[in-house]
């Protein structure tokens, strides 16, 4: 996939540097954690355990069964861990584990709160930043809210190479003064990678998960979870076309998720360039890197805000139109786990949660 990389670093440069008034080409806000657990009412509805460990954030309502037709995530949230009340969509990315190379055994590696946000909402460990985007380039600015019981699923936990990775799925080495600011300039450009970072980052690792940008306008769901979505062709980040196929521009979806690896950033973990992280389905490389979707916005709150941006909203502000709580209040809105279990947050586990193999 081609990448325009000079005009979306120039935009997001725009972007940051007009933080305080706010970009109008996005909303960006804080969700707090909810649980860590291995429940996937998506790729795995109804299992307990699913395979792998996820962080999930979003409402309460959050189940191992998802099914529209019987859930209703803003009637049956009574709390969402994200800043605006009206979202009690879910929100679930896997977790890294960080792998002993002296004994072979596992720690989780903890999420910490995105900088961006001055730290208003996240000052716990976890969370992850949500933004839904309007186009960035094209004439036409409008977007369309998919139905109550959309879902979808970006990346490919299978991947294990480039060939045929998601230009929109990177990881990004962190210095120590990103730490605050989680990373300035374009997601996915110049020195991102698919990959983990090959070398120690003394800031942390912040991944970034870009959604489809088109939908079929018909299908809530599909088999595989992405064949209902699809990417705008020539760019991650999109602009106002999409296919014949795929004819609805939706709100294009991205997570940034903040991993806090500084307690493993001695070097004698790092021996003969070999990073120590693997993802919780095993995957050493980091190109199986994917995040999941569940929409369970209230009402038409989403649309109001989405046609708010460029007026009433912009960037972290959008207080006009969406109903926001106090940042202690979503941090205290978090679960127990369905599937209970540890999941290395403290302790050094023998395999990954769930035996998963690292292939
Ligand atoms: C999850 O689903 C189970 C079985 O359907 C139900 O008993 C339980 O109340 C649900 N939990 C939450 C938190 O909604
Ligand atoms: C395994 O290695 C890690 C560091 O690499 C260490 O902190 C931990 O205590 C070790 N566990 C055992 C059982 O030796
Ligand atoms: C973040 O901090 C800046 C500078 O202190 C302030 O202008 C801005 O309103 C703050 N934003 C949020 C979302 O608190």
């Amino acid at each position: 996939m081609l990448w325009p990389t000079i005009t979306l670093a120039a935009l997001f440069a725009q972007d940051v540097s007009a933080q305080v008034q706010g970009s109008a080409d996005f909303l960006r806000f804080g969700c707090s954690q909810l649980v860590v657990e291995r429940i996937d009412p998506l790729v795995s509805p109804g299992a307990n355990p699913s395979p792998h460990t996820h962080q999930i954030v979003g409402g309460n309502s959050f189940n191992t069964t998802m099914d529209p037709n019987t859930i209703d995530p803003p009637t049956q949230s009574t709390c969402t861990s994200c800043i605006y009340t009206e979202d009690t969509s879910n929100y679930w990315t896997a977790s890294i584990y960080f792998r002993s190379p002296e004994n072979g055994t596992f720690k989780r590696v903890p999420q910490m709160a995105n900088g961006r946000l001055n730290g208003t909402l996240l000052e716990q460990e976890g969370g992850l930043t949500v933004y839904y985007m309007r186009p960035f380039s094209g004439s036409n600015k409008k977007t369309t809210v998919p139905k109550p019981g959309f879902r979808m699923l970006a990346g490919d936990p299978t991947l294990r190479s480039k060939a045929g990775n998601f230009a929109n799925i990177c990881h990004r080495c962190l210095q120590a003064s990103d730490r605050v600011m989680g990373g300035s300039g374009a997601p996915c450009s110049a020195s991102d990678t698919a990959a983990f970072p090959s070398k120690v980052c003394p800031g942390g690792i912040r991944g970034t998960i870009i959604f489809p940008s088109c939908w079929d306008g018909k299908n809530l769901d599909s088999p595989d979870h992405r064949s209902h979505v699809a990417y705008a062709a020539g760019s991650a980040l999109a602009g106002d076309k999409c296919p014949s196929t795929h004819p609805v521009r939706i709100p294009q979806v991205m997570y940034e998720i903040m991993f806090d690896t500084t307690q493993f950033n001695n070097p004698d973990y790092w021996k003969n360039g070999k990073q120590p992280f693997v993802y919780s389905f095993g995957d050493p490389t980091g190109y199986g890197a994917h995040a999941d979707y569940l929409f369970g916005w209230q009402g038409d709150a989403l649309q109001r805000a989405m046609d708010a941006l460029g007026t009433k909203c912009a960037s972290e502000d959008c207080t006009k139109v969406l109903k926001i709580q106090d940042g202690k209040n979503a941090i205290g809105c978090t679960k127990a786990q369905l599937a209970k279990e540890d999941v290395g947050s403290s302790t050094w586990l023998q395999t990954l949660p769930g035996e998963v193999a690292v292939i």
